[in-house]
């Protein structure tokens, strides 16, 4: 794992920015795996302010999210894909049927489970951009989910549940289940970008980087991934 730590947030996104746009230039089809969260969000501004800045083309580009709440409709202000339209897709001009999330609304969740799966089968990314739970989960696979795991319907962590529960009114109106890529076709990216910022990161920063492989600590899985990139702020990477 190559590991960048920065003196603090602006420049974590800057130089995420730097790595995204790399990509992006580099291959016109490219297709990108996206995050929510708070922490992309300052590499999100960037990609939109070079969009309009240099005309960088995102026509041809296709995306695919990590996890939607499960209940969530894509119109609800918290469901993960009114999150990336609002501050990132709809600023870069992606025709909206070149992007790809769960259907939080799916009946049969198995069926949309399988969907999804041939999905990312048939779009192999070329770079995956992860943020990191505070209790080490990365999309939404929570300690506990085995590595071989496809796309599948979780029951959130009470501590997720309490990390996420700050974007909505209040925690009880947190969805208590989401659907969430696996950590298989996580790993099957080319290229992975995790950003890491804040001391409530800096336990799991440690245990993603410096612990065991296991499956308590998905981000772990990280170790063996041929082309990983951390960037960590300085108060992230307080453990390091
Ligand atoms: C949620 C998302 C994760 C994200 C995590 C961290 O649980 N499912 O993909 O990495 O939050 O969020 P933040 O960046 O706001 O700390």
């Amino acid at each position: 794992m190559k590991i960048i730590v920065t003196e603090h947030y602006e420049a974590l996104s800057r130089r995420a920015a730097e790595i995204m746009l790399e990509v992006v230039r580099g291959k016109r089809n490219s297709v990108l795996g996206l995050a929510t969260g708070t922490t992309p969000l300052g590499l999100y501004a960037y990609m939109i302010a070079d969009h309009e800045k240099n005309g960088t083309d995102y026509s041809d580009i296709r995306t695919v999210n990590l996890d939607e709440y499960r209940g969530l409709p894509a119109t609800h202000a918290q469901s993960y894909a009114y999150f990336m339209r609002k501050n990132l897709l709809d600023g870069l001009g992606i025709p909206s049927a070149n992007t790809h999330i769960e259907n939080g609304m799916a009946a049969d969740a198995e069926a949309e489970c399988a969907r999804y799966d041939a999905l990312l089968e048939a779009l192999p990314r070329d770079i995956q951009l992860l943020g990191l739970g505070s209790n080490g989960h990365i999309a939404f696979n929570e300690p506990g989910t085995p590595f071989g795991a496809g796309t599948h319907v979780v029951t959130l962590a009470e501590s997720t549940v309490r990390d996420n529960a700050r974007l909505f009114a209040s925690a009880d109106e947190v969805p208590r289940q989401a659907f969430t890529m696996g950590i298989r076709h996580i790993m099957q990216a080319k290229r992975i970008l995790l950003l890491a910022s804040g001391a409530n990161k800096a336990q799991a920063v440690y245990g993603m980087v410096r612990g065991a492989v296991t499956e308590q600590l998905p981000a772990s899985v990280l170790q063996l991934h041929p082309d990983c990139i951390l960037i960590a702020d300085r108060e992230a990477a307080a453990k390091l």
